[in-house]
């Protein structure tokens, strides 16, 4: 067993696959309904024979799980519902023992209501110091907000406490946001960190790493309808210069560390070039690419440009390109591209692309999204802000099918499940290997990637790129394309027949530079 400390010569994270486990629906080692940190240990042999290089791990906080886990009230400790820290301890040993590294969110934009720092905010007189590392203000003379801000989870960002002062919160009230221009809070978020690292993880997801730092003096945004959950606007509590400050203490931490721990910011920005500055050299790793998510896959020139565009801005600094198809925030691709076969089809392009990709848990079962779960089963605060017209996140968060058997297939010893999980589960159980060998041979396949992509020119529908020793052809349009003559198809999404390549379908060829090498 190599030492996961013996690093590779070149950064792991430069080309690594990363899994998101949803820790609370990932497996269930306690048979309480909610996934576990022994849970995720007891089935992290299925990640290795994967093939994925690391896991980031949800927030697995103590938390009143008002967001999932997004509202922390203790960022030194595990959520009971989820573990203790020995489980956390075991289960990162046993992630090393696979050589399977660990990265963790961290959420630093706001802490739970329940935080002691905010409860005790609440207990102080306006003014005070536990208030100043908040956003706390003054209501104006006609007792309306301080300004127009928006919650991404609907209505405004601001709540009125009893003592007649608002308090800032970008998304649910009981999400407050912290106050970075106060040291306490820096200092704070430092210690977190090292708390963490000093434990053995490999990295954080760095949530809303864009919106920590808010403008001097509150600007009104002048718009309503400001923001969803994946937007690019320019706004006055977004992409602030101010945050690369933090995000640069950040790196000198985490650089003092060994071992090349590593940090993927979750931002948005209004452009590639903008996102690009969060991976700076003295910056963060990486950051996620949201535009190739979005990308409108009905046009096959978009996706290329989101590609081109993404891989322009990331090599601008230096980065790695991140790819993301789905995580536990937005619906399922199988679902948002219409098919398994087109979804297979993005995975394998999405695979074969220059720098990190990241996938979320399920994909290699085809999951789809659960779009019929009952209101009273519902948890996401999106649902509940929207009152009901916004279906939220949750439908992406079903817990996973293991085995065929209802109830709970495989999450859970006692059956139970958090959120219900559909009959279909059991057929995606049943009939798993096809999808999960795909990935598995993908991942394997992919390690033989290397070099800069270079474009083939291809008909209308078709993407066609070249990367050292493999070509990849990706057909979205309806008919069948041909195959290059000779071509030695190393993997396809979907099975090919003779010598053309099916719609909604991908196809890896070993390039002829390889085969007569
Ligand atoms: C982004 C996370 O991915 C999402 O799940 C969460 O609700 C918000 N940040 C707030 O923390």
């Amino acid at each position: 067993m190599s030492d996961i400390s013996d690093v590779p010569q070149q950064a792991w994270w430069r080309t690594a696959v990363i899994y998101e486990v949803y820790v609370r629906s990932f497996a269930d080692g306690d048979g309480d309904g909610v996934g576990d940190l022994a849970g995720l240990r007891e089935r992290l042999p299925h990640l290795r024979d994967l093939g994925v290089d690391a896991i980031w791990l949800t927030p697995f906080f103590r938390s009143p799980m008002v967001d999932g886990g997004y509202d922390v009230s203790d960022y030194r400790d595990v959520d009971p519902s989820l573990g203790s820290l020995a489980d956390f301890d075991a289960m990162l040993a046993a992630a090393h023992a696979l050589d399977l590294r660990v990265i963790i969110d961290v959420v630093p934009n706001h802490t739970s209501s329940q935080h002691a720092w905010f409860t005790q905010a609440l207990q102080e007189l306006p003014g005070g110091p536990a208030r100043a590392r908040y956003h706390f203000h003054p209501a104006t003379t006609d007792g309306e907000p301080p300004n127009d801000w928006e919650s991404v989870f609907g209505g405004p960002a601001w709540t009125r406490t009893a003592d007649g002062e608002w308090y800032l919160h970008l998304f649910d009230p009981a999400q407050p946001d912290l106050n970075w221009d106060n040291p306490d809070v820096r200092v704070e978020f430092e210690g977190v960190l090292r708390f963490w690292l000093d434990r053995g993880v490999d990295g954080f997801r760095i949530d809303v790493a864009h919106g920590m730092v808010k403008a001097a003096g509150y600007p009104a945004a002048g718009l309503t309808g400001q923001i969803g959950l994946l937007g690019r606007r320019v706004l006055p509590y977004f992409d602030q210069d101010g945050v690369h400050e933090i995000h640069k203490a950040w790196r000198k931490i985490l650089d003092s560390y060994p071992g090349q721990r590593m940090a993927v910011a979750e931002a948005w920005a209004s452009t590639p070039q903008r996102l690009a500055r969060y991976t700076a050299p003295d910056e963060l790793h990486q950051a996620f690419n949201f535009e190739f998510l979005q990308a409108d896959w009905g046009d096959p020139a978009a996706v290329r440009a989101s590609i081109d565009s993404c891989l322009h801005a990331a090599g601008s600094v230096g980065a790695p390109a991140t790819w993301v198809l789905s995580n536990h925030d937005v619906r399922r691709h199988v679902t948002r591209l219409g098919s398994l076969e087109r979804a297979n089809a993005a995975a394998l392009l999405m695979l074969a692309l220059p720098g990190s990709a990241y996938l979320y848990q399920g994909d290699e079962l085809g999951l789809p999204e659960v779009l019929d779960l009952p209101a009273d089963a519902r948890q996401d605060p999106v649902w509940f802000r929207s009152g009901g017209t916004d279906p939220g996140r949750d439908g992406c968060r079903v817990p996973l099918p293991w085995e065929s058997e209802a109830p709970a297939y495989g999450f859970s010893a006692t059956g139970a499940s958090w959120l219900p999980q559909p009959p279909a589960w059991a057929a995606l159980a049943r009939d798993r290997s096809s999808t999960v060998d795909l990935y598995r041979a993908a991942l394997a396949l992919r390690r033989r990637l290397t070099g800069p992509l270079r474009w083939h020119e291809s008909p209308d529908g078709v993407l066609d790129f070249a990367r050292d020793g493999f070509r990849c052809i990706v057909n979205l349009s309806p008919e069948p394309v041909a195959l290059p003559d000779g071509a030695e198809v190393a993997l396809a999404s979907r099975p090919i027949d003779g010598s053309t390549v099916p719609a909604d379908a991908t196809v890896w060829i070993f390039a002829r530079t390889a085969r007569s090498s």
